[in-house]
């Protein structure tokens, strides 16, 4: 039986009436991807209020790669609630948390003694790492990049590159933040092109030391691995090594931000593997809690201890219902294969988007790291116009047909694929369908235009 079942209009009557009093009781500020209200949800599906049922390609912005409702997930959190909920690991200690700080430790590709803390959201993980990164360097400068996303907060926000609609009118914005241009080789800010422009990006950080902010004031470089909501763009393999080297030479902490590219997404437990470089701080979050808001600052031990007693934390960090659901995360990308399954849609992915960038001049760069895969839509594959508005159409059309998607790119011209990696082979076909209809649907009108130009 397919996954997909469309029994109403999209958004249905259900849906559109919680849309009125969504309206009217929350400002229009948080975003609204999709005017569907979830009536329940379970591995790779979602189904709504109106009864229809979906294929999750956007796990809730990446945070579902085990899927809704793990089993494991499920059932821990399920033997926690009979135990205890709140305590503030702070007041009232208790093992998993403990428990779930040596997995990381474990699995973090650092060499030597590692030390892990939670707190809350993805945003939080990093505002602790750049305030360890300045204890430790005793530096206040933070450099990061174009393109990047590292949050909301006054300081994540900060750190992110978007400008719409992520800073508009929110200014005055935190200090010390320098950014420097990504290895997003697609879009390069140099006007260069790999191999010839021997990443002429991360050297440039030399340069930018001499003009913009001396190497001795800079506490942290903070960089995803892969670009998340930048659009999924993964660096040469070049790139993060130099940037090791120069973190190195000039005593800098290098922060890996694994919010969205980690736990498994890319193929590996965190993307930086991919790279062979060791990062000194890296952040998690999303994924990591299996559904409930958890995220942890792994790294290097005497790093990590750096601060004060008392010089970290939060209320609800590192929340019982969260550690366990976390290890159950764990649990269950080991037990169950999800590395290699992860690796093995990114395959299937590539193959059908090979075939559609055969057809449709709208795709213009495919990109795929294990699951973590994208398309940046064109158009014109010469002048590499952003597509934004086609893919908000692809976005729009694939809801209306039972695939909930969300884009990415400083242009919003990515559609980008988060799909739980325990999704079946023929759910995802019958999700890549959708999209294929959608891309035929968005591309063809466009593409005879221009075969008549
Ligand atoms: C790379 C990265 N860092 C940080 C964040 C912020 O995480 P949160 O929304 O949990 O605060 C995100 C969220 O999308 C992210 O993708």
């Amino acid at each position: 039986m397919k996954t997909i079942q469309i029994r109403t209009e999209v958004p249905g009557p259900k849906s559109r009436a919680l849309l009125a009093r969504r309206e009217a009781a929350i400002p229009r500020g948080p975003q609204l991807v999709t005017p569907i209200f979830a009536a329940k949800s379970e591995g790779a599906w979602i189904e709504d209020v109106d009864g229809n049922r979906y294929i999750d390609f956007a796990g809730g912005i990446g945070c579902l790669n085990v899927g809704h409702r793990a089993p494991r997930v499920e059932n821990a959190v399920r033997e926690q609630l009979g135990k205890f909920l709140h305590l503030c690991f702070g007041v009232t200690p208790y093992e998993s948390y403990i428990a779930l700080a040596e997995k990381l430790n474990a699995l973090a590709p650092i060499q030597g003694a590692k030390k892990t803390f939670f707190v809350n959201t993805g945003a939080e993980a990093v505002e602790n790492a750049v305030k360890i990164a300045r204890v430790h360097t005793k530096r206040p400068a933070v450099i990061c990049f174009e393109d990047a996303f590292h949050g909301r907060t006054l300081l994540t926000m900060s750190l992110t590159s978007k400008t719409n609609p992520y800073k508009v009118g929110f200014a005055p914005f935190a200090p010390e933040i320098y950014r420097i241009p990504y290895a997003y080789c697609y879009r390069c800010s140099y006007n260069l092109t790999y191999p010839s422009c021997k990443m002429t990006c991360a050297h440039h950080l030399e340069d930018t030391f001499r003009r913009v902010v001396a190497a001795d004031s800079v506490a942290a470089i903070i960089a995803e691995p892969v670009l998340g909501e930048g659009g999924f763009m993964a660096p040469p393999k070049e790139f993060f090594p130099i940037l090791r080297e120069i973190c190195d030479k000039h005593g800098i902490v290098l922060i890996a931000d694994e919010v969205q590219s980690g736990i498994g997404r890319t193929g590996k437990f965190f993307a930086i593997e991919h790279y062979g470089v060791e990062p000194d701080i890296i952040t998690t979050a999303k994924s990591l809690g299996g559904g409930l808001p958890l995220a942890g600052i792994s790294g290097k031990a005497h790093i990590m201890d750096a601060p004060i007693a008392g010089g970290l934390g939060s209320t609800f960090a590192g929340n019982p219902a969260s550690c366990v659901a976390a290890l159950a995360v764990i649990e269950t990308i080991e037990k169950d294969g999800l590395l290699a399954r992860s690796t093995a849609l990114g395959k299937r992915f590539e193959e059908r988007a090979r075939s559609w960038q055969k057809k449709w001049q709208l795709i213009g760069e495919i990109r795929v790291l294990g699951g973590m895969c994208a398309i940046e839509l064109v158009r014109n594959r010469e002048t590499r116009e952003p597509a934004n508005t086609e893919a908000k159409d692809l976005a729009h059309f694939a809801y209306e047909h039972g695939v909930i998607t969300i884009t990415a790119g400083t242009a919003g011209n990515v559609m980008r694929i988060l799909v739980p990696l325990i999704v079946s082979d023929e759910q995802f076909d019958e999700g890549l369908d959708v999209l294929e209809a959608g891309l035929a649907h968005v591309a063809e009108p466009k593409q005879a235009a221009l075969s008549h130009a």
